[in-house]
């Protein structure tokens, strides 16, 4: 292989995944179809305690961030496990169709898992939208815009 880092140029965002009883942050998002109720995939880490609980739950939200989110929403999301901590007692939240959902977001999709794909270190799962709604219409953070200003976003606050 020439160079594996041609991969860091994927355009991904930056999201708050959550399910029952926890979540976590993933940029690896990506719609996958069209339709009344397009489906989303979303890759997770077999090791994050989020993927556990995906196995045993039917539906997940995405929560899309923006590039002037409350840098806490990625550290409790991004840096903690639910094994240690409840996530939800740091961040606000509203439960809607059952899943918390980051009230400082741009909006949310809600799916129902209609499928997974397992490889070595993730888990695919493929989610049907059954819910979304727009709360602003601000820029969404990506997670190159991340990467770039990751020291000033983690020192915040
Ligand atoms: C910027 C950023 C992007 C991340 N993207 C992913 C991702 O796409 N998939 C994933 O499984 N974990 C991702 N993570 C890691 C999880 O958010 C992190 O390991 C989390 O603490 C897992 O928590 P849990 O054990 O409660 O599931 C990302 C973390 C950060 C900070």
């Amino acid at each position: 292989m020439k160079n594996i880092n041609i991969t860091r140029k994927i355009t991904q965002g930056m999201y708050v995944l959550t399910t029952k009883n926890g979540g976590c942050i993933v940029d690896a998002v990506s719609q996958i179809s069209f339709g009344k109720n397009p489906l989303i995939s979303v890759a997770v880490m077999k090791n994050n305690y989020t993927n556990q609980l995906l196995k045993t739950n039917d539906r997940f939200a995405i929560s899309i961030l923006s590039k002037e989110v409350n840098p806490e929403i990625i550290k409790t999301f991004g840096f903690n496990s639910s094994r240690n901590i409840n996530k939800f007692e740091r961040v606000e939240t509203t439960k809607i169709e059952e899943i918390e959902i980051i009230n400082n977001s741009l909006g949310y999709m809600i799916c129902e898992i209609v499928d997974s794909i397992d490889n070595d270190t993730h888990t695919l799962f493929i989610g049907k939208i059954i819910e979304a709604d727009v709360f602003e219409d601000k820029e969404a953070m990506s997670y190159q815009y991340y990467q770039e200003h990751r020291e000033k976003i983690l020192k915040a606050q």
